[in-house]
């Protein structure tokens, strides 16, 4: 069940009715996570918006596409081809993945190594979408991505969140950009990075591809401010019902 479900977890109580044959069980005080799905192309924006929305909602911001960077530069680091799945999978299985939220995002660190200054490299930038349509990359990563919001209220982004991470979730949003506006946008990072390429790569891999979810709300962003993008979002959450305490002032 996802985390974002109300979960009974339950307790058989003996007495007169399990006496009986008759299966009772406690139910728990519900705890209700609540996960804000974000997925969207390459450098539509999501991230920064994703991080604002969780600032001003209260919730713990999780970057789905960090971790899958963090697995390939740790691939690339033992020399294995980013396309050798086999190999991948063996490596993974002796790796140590440890995933934690600092406030400011996930971390993971690799076999005691944290690759967070690297996660932009070219290089990473050129195989993150081949290592991320590995199934036991998909499957390490994805098993952790729902043990965040096994306690917590996520806003987290990526490519799957909302059509397969947390299919159940009712917020889901996907924000999308021109290419040419998105092309803009990383070069203003002063990144290289073949978005193009990635897009292409991502929304035609047989697992996981990026899709919009069917009951995603879609945000252009072209002629969007990050304000407008969280400004719109959280309309759209509170329009659901989601009871939110807004903490713009922190
Ligand atoms: O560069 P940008 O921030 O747009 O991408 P990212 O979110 O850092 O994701 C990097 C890559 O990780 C994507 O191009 C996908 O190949 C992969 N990814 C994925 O497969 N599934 C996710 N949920 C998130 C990212």
């Amino acid at each position: 069940m996802q985390a974002h479900c109300l979960r009974r977890e339950g307790r058989k109580i003996p007495g007169k009715f399990a006496e009986a044959g008759v299966p009772v069980f406690a139910v728990n005080v519900p705890a209700v996570h609540r996960v804000v799905a974000i997925d969207g192309p390459a450098a539509s924006g999501k991230s920064s918006v994703a991080r604002e929305l969780a600032k001003q909602i209260g919730f713990d911001y999780v970057n789905s596409g960090a971790m899958y960077r963090a697995v390939t530069w740790h691939i690339l680091q033992h020399a294995i081809s980013p396309g050798d799945g086999d190999a991948i999978a063996r490596l993974l299985e002796t790796s140590r993945i440890d995933g934690d939220l600092d406030g400011d995002g996930s971390r993971i660190s690799i076999d005691g190594v944290d690759p967070t200054a690297h996660l932009r490299d070219d290089r990473v930038n050129d195989e993150v979408s081949l290592v991320s349509s590995v199934p036991r990359v998909r499957e390490i990563l994805v098993a952790k991505m729902r043990a965040y919001a096994s306690n917590r209220d996520i806003v987290m982004e990526g490519r799957d969140i909302g059509s397969v991470v947390f299919p159940k979730t009712p917020y889901k949003f996907y924000i999308d950009a021109l290419p040419d506006v998105r092309v803009r946008r990383r070069i203003a990072q002063g990144q290289r990075d073949k978005i193009a390429a990635r897009d292409q790569a991502d929304s035609s891999r047989r697992g996981s591809p990026l899709v919009i979810a069917e009951d995603a709300h879609v945000i252009d962003s072209s002629n969007l401010t990050i304000e407008g993008v969280v400004g719109e979002i959280i309309d759209r959450l509170k329009m659901k019902g989601m009871n939110i305490q807004l903490r713009i002032n922190e």
